[in-house]
């Protein structure tokens, strides 16, 4: 694996889907609909150096070789439950890919990780896996996951968020310097509760419409 990068991801497009999804009067189908959305763009960028391998087709024209990828090896990790709410979106970019679930839940007195739920796919240690959470507040629960994901000796690992905050990425690199991060912002502060400032509120609430 690699050194860590906090890869920021500005493209406009992200951005602005973004902004929306902010908005405190933003429907829950909207909200929704733009993680979809911002999920699939965000794929693009995680996906860039995803190794091909050539094979034979046949144009209307001729034979020739071209690349594919091996969606099979990839595997998205959610961390429950707000993680899953990105899975639509990534599948459909690479419907291929494995799914695996870890449940945290954080405890609120001291705002760390507590397992509950934990299904990964067989052969990790043939994929790459993709960890997933829209929100990297403290960092407690993605360097939990990580660690727990570590121990099946996967062939890579990225972490996909759309908010981070400084502690949580200071966090997740203390204690995986080798995981990259990639994030549409990086916001400036946590609340006392643990919630990102300015932020977009509680991402499990706003995608299934619990509050
Ligand atoms: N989890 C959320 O859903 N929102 C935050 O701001 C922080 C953690």
């Amino acid at each position: 694996m690699t050194t860590a990068q906090v890869h920021h991801i500005t493209h406009p497009l992200v951005q602005h889907k973004l902004t929306l999804m902010r908005m405190k009067d933003a429907s829950t189908n909207s909200f929704r609909t733009l993680l979809g959305e911002l999920s699939m763009l965000m794929a693009y960028e995680l996906t860039r150096d995803m190794p091909t391998t050539e094979i034979e087709i046949e144009t209307p024209l001729e034979r020739m070789r071209s690349p594919v990828i091996d969606g099979k090896k990839l595997v998205f990790v959610s961390i429950l439950r707000a993680g899953n709410g990105m899975l639509d979106g990534l599948l459909r970019v690479v419907p291929n890919a494995r799914i695996g679930h870890v449940g945290l839940y954080r405890d609120p007195a001291t705002l760390q990780a507590v397992e509950y739920y934990f299904k990964l796919p067989d052969s990790v240690a043939e994929r790459d896996l993709i960890v997933v959470d829209p929100m990297l507040a403290t960092g407690n629960s993605a360097a939990a996951a990580i660690t727990r994901l570590k121990a099946l000796k996967p062939r890579s690992i990225k972490f996909l968020c759309l908010l981070a905050a400084p502690i949580g990425i200071q966090t997740l690199h203390a204690a995986h310097p080798d995981v990259p991060i990639y994030t549409a912002a990086v916001d400036r502060e946590l609340n006392d509760h643990g919630y990102i400032l300015p932020g977009l509120g509680d991402a499990g609430d706003r995608i299934f419409g619990t509050k």
